[in-house]
């Protein structure tokens, strides 16, 4: 299982809600690497896409607490484990499973993933939702870092950190 996440210079993720940037390069990546896979997320994040739908041409696994929740097009899970459950009979031997958030999702589920495919955005955004900073976690590791990019605001990097 592996994580994808976009954070800036603070490893912040989110703001009201909301992502901190459009990056066009890096929805492309995320939606090229997800495609056809199966992904795992909070139900706010859920709510986050337009139109509060699924993702196309991937299997959704969402997350809540609520019984009597329902998404036309989504697996509901009433935790993680659930979640991990779902996502290994989704994924059997073909399929790559992503945890695409939010904050709480990746929090609870970021110690049963081998890799993190990290955007890092070398700007600091006003922000109230967070991602574990794995540079100063002793669990994980640099693996690469792709060239600097440009973004309308600055400047980013794919990286990928590997669980040790
Ligand atoms: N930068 C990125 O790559 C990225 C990616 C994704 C999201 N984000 C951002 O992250 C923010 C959202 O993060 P968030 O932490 O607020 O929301 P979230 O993780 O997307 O969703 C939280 C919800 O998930 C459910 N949940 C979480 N753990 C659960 C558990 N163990 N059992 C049952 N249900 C559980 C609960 O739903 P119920 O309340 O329904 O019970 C909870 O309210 C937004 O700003 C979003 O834009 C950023």
């Amino acid at each position: 299982m592996k994580v994808i996440v976009a954070v800036d210079s603070n490893w912040a993720i989110g703001n009201k809600g909301a992502l901190l940037a459009r990056n066009k390069e890096d929805m492309q990546f995320f939606k090229t690497t997800t495609t056809g896979n199966v992904v795992v997320m909070g139900r706010k994040t859920l709510e986050s896409f337009p139109g509060g739908r699924p993702l196309k041409d991937r299997d959704n696994i969402v997350i809540t607490s609520n019984a009597s929740y329902s998404v036309d097009g989504a697996y509901i899970v009433s935790s993680v484990d659930e979640a991990v459950a779902k996502a290994k009979e989704l994924a059997l031997s073909d399929k790559e499973v992503y945890v695409i958030g939010g904050a709480s999702i990746y929090e609870q589920m970021l110690d049963i993933c081998d890799e993190a495919l990290v955007t890092k955005m070398n700007k600091a955004y006003e922000a109230d939702a967070f991602f574990p900073n794995l540079d100063e976690s002793g669990d994980w590791e640099l693996y690469s870092s792709s060239e600097d990019k440009e973004y309308p605001d600055g400047t980013f990097n794919f990286c990928i950190y590997k669980h040790k």
